[in-house]
């Protein structure tokens, strides 16, 4: 069963106020909310073991990044253990702010991932196209290719922990929202993609991510191939991530 899923990316934003005031918030939302929406909250790292202790059963609780490590000298970094050993359920690998802005490699996926899944964590795996890629004509390939390697060591049981984020570059933080239809259409080159590799494709949640906001969620999880959202701005207001939540089908 493909699961419903809205996962808020805080990003490098926040506090503890927000975090006391959100979650709950969230919280009453949720219990009136029976479409089967999976909330996740993936705050900044210093944050995640407030996010635990308030979130319950309601909400998962996500990282941001984890290390291509287990343990050792690498200053600054966290494992997929220690995230999973603070209570979360998740981990997102691949933020093309981390591609773009740290140069976080291809290679690096598929470590990240690999290291997510065996520490029991599920990984959101983001993927996705820059404008001038889109522009050439190249925006399949690019995220086929980018799907293709972050997935190239998931093991045949470990696929029920994969979930996986299409976020073209140009509409992350931007306004500019890829059309329902030009979603539609890359979830589904993701989806065929997936089977292609001999994943139970058809089982796999795979989430927008871009500019979404509570005004074109409907839009967006109507489209057969799109089972939730990533969400980066709108997930800071309770308001709006709740709207959002309750756009699911
Ligand atoms: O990871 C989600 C994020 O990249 C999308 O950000 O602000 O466009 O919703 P935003």
């Amino acid at each position: 069963m493909r699961r419903k899923i809205v996962a808020g990316n805080w990003k490098m934003n926040g506090s503890k106020d927000l975090v006391n005031s959100l979650v709950g918030q969230v919280r009453s939302g949720l219990a009136s909310l029976d479409n089967g929406v999976e909330a996740v909250i993936i705050p900044p790292a210093l944050f995640v073991g407030d996010v635990v202790r308030q979130a319950g059963d309601q909400i998962a609780v996500g990282v941001q990044n984890i290390a291509c490590w287990d343990s050792g000298a690498y200053t600054g970094e966290i494992s997929a253990g220690m995230a999973k050993d603070s209570g979360c359920d998740y981990s997102l690998v691949g933020h093309s702010e981390r591609r773009q802005l740290f140069g976080e490699t291809d290679d690096e996926v598929t470590v990240k991932v690999v290291k997510a899944l065996a520490s029991g964590l599920d990984a959101i795996i983001c993927v996705g196209e820059t404008l001038d890629q889109r522009e050439a004509g190249k925006a399949e390939d690019v995220v086929s290719a980018q799907v293709r390697k972050a997935v190239a060591d998931v093991g045949g049981g470990q696929w029920q922990q994969v979930v996986v984020a299409y976020e073209p570059v140009w509409a992350i933080g931007t306004g500019k929202t890829a059309t329902a239809e030009d979603a539609q259409a890359m979830h589904g080159t993701i989806r065929g993609v997936l089977k292609s590799l001999g994943a139970p494709a058809e089982e796999i949640s795979l989430l927008y991510g871009g500019s979404v906001k509570p005004d074109n969620a409907v839009a967006l999880f109507a489209q057969p191939d799109i089972d939730g959202g990533l969400i980066g701005g709108a997930s800071l207001s309770a308001e709006d991530f709740m709207s959002i939540c309750r756009a699911m089908p």
